[in-house]
């Protein structure tokens, strides 16, 4: 392979682009009759490092259980695939990735990786250490949104797009429907799609995992209200939030909340809004839902996929799993 000393940025979302969904977001989040934010944004550069942080955390497992997943099986998922492009959708700081990443350059297939995150910061970083540690592998990072710019990604070579980390849990059931069908059309014959989810366990444990005892996602949840702050000169005071991590059983997610401590009103310089928060009242921040092998089967395959493989961590604790589109 030939060497590139750095790597290659496509730029599909301009700090205009994120500041008006930004607005967009917190004006209808927060006026609604359930005060609610999407979790993209947690992930400025102190949302990535602290997220970083939770993947080290004794009770966070699913870091660790995909990890040890893909250290078992990364060589059989290269075979069957056969990709010359691993492609990453959330690819965070690629820390994981390096378990494909060896095992595929091992097989002798690949060319390029094509990492994606919304977290331009974390993005360039993960990428020039890439380069540095793979020298001749192509690195063609993209900073984007999974939502809306996975048909600008490049589409040259046999791909194998992962998903990992059980990010689609933080998907509502139509927002998956719509990822993996779109996703579905962008893919050629021949490509594959590697997908991290977490599985539904005992609750104490779930629990756990989002209310860890040193307080790491308490702060990665009120990160939020720092975004909020800094980027639309919000007067949010995070300690009046209290962090609350509940199970839906009907739904099978996790809730992560921020929970008003007293009758607050926070204003909202950049969009001209006050917004009242009554003590007890909850913002939903994220939800992450967790799944079955049933279910992501069933949900692959309404999408157009079909499972190749699945494997499942002991104690059912992560499964991945790797599908091919079906037509
Ligand atoms: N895949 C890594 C990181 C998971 S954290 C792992 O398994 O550990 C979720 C990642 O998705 C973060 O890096 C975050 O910046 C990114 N992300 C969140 N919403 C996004 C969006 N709408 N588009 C692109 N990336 C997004
Ligand atoms: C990125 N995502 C899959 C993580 C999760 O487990 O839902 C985000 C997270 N939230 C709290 N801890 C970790």
């Amino acid at each position: 392979m030939t060497g590139t000393a750095t790597p290659t940025i496509d730029v599909h979302l301009t700090a205009d682009d994120l500041r008006a969904a930004l607005e967009n977001d917190v004006r209808v989040g927060l006026t609604a009759e359930a005060k609610w934010l999407p979790p993209v944004w947690f992930y400025d550069d102190r949302g990535s490092a602290l997220f970083d942080e939770i993947t080290r955390l004794e009770e966070y497992y699913p870091t660790r259980a995909e990890r040890a997943l893909l250290e078992a099986h990364a060589a059989e998922i290269a075979a069957r695939s056969g990709a010359d492009t691993l492609v990453e959708l959330g690819s965070g700081t690629s820390d994981k990735s390096r378990v494909l990443l060896d095992a595929f350059l091992a097989a002798g297939s690949l060319r390029r990786y094509v990492p994606l995150d919304v977290s331009d910061g974390t993005l360039w970083t993960a990428a020039n250490e890439l380069v540095r540690e793979y020298p001749g592998l192509e690195v063609h990072a993209v900073v984007g949104d999974f939502d809306r710019h996975i048909g600008l990604i490049p589409s040259e070579g046999r791909r194998m797009v992962a998903f990992l980390g059980s990010t689609i849990g933080n998907f509502y059931p139509e927002h998956r429907r719509r990822f993996l069908f779109d996703l579905d059309c962008t893919m050629a014959h021949g490509d594959s799609f590697l997908l991290g989810t977490d599985l539904i366990k005992d609750e104490k444990k779930l629990i756990a995992a989002y209310d860890d005892a040193a307080g790491v996602t308490a702060e990665f949840n009120r990160n939020v209200l720092h975004v909020l702050n800094r980027e639309l000169h919000a007067d949010f005071r995070p300690e009046r939030f209290q962090h609350v991590a509940l199970w839906n059983e009907e739904e099978h997610r996790i809730e992560m909340r921020l929970r008003s401590l007293e009758d607050q009103r926070v204003p909202i310089a950049d969009l001209d809004l006050e917004v009242s928060f009554p003590v007890g009242e909850d913002l939903l921040t994220e939800i992450s839902t967790k799944f079955t092998r049933e279910g992501v089967e069933a949900e692959l395959f309404e999408a157009g996929f079909i499972v190749d493989a699945m494997w499942e961590a002991p104690e059912g604790e992560f499964l991945l799993t790797l599908a091919t589109p079906y037509c």
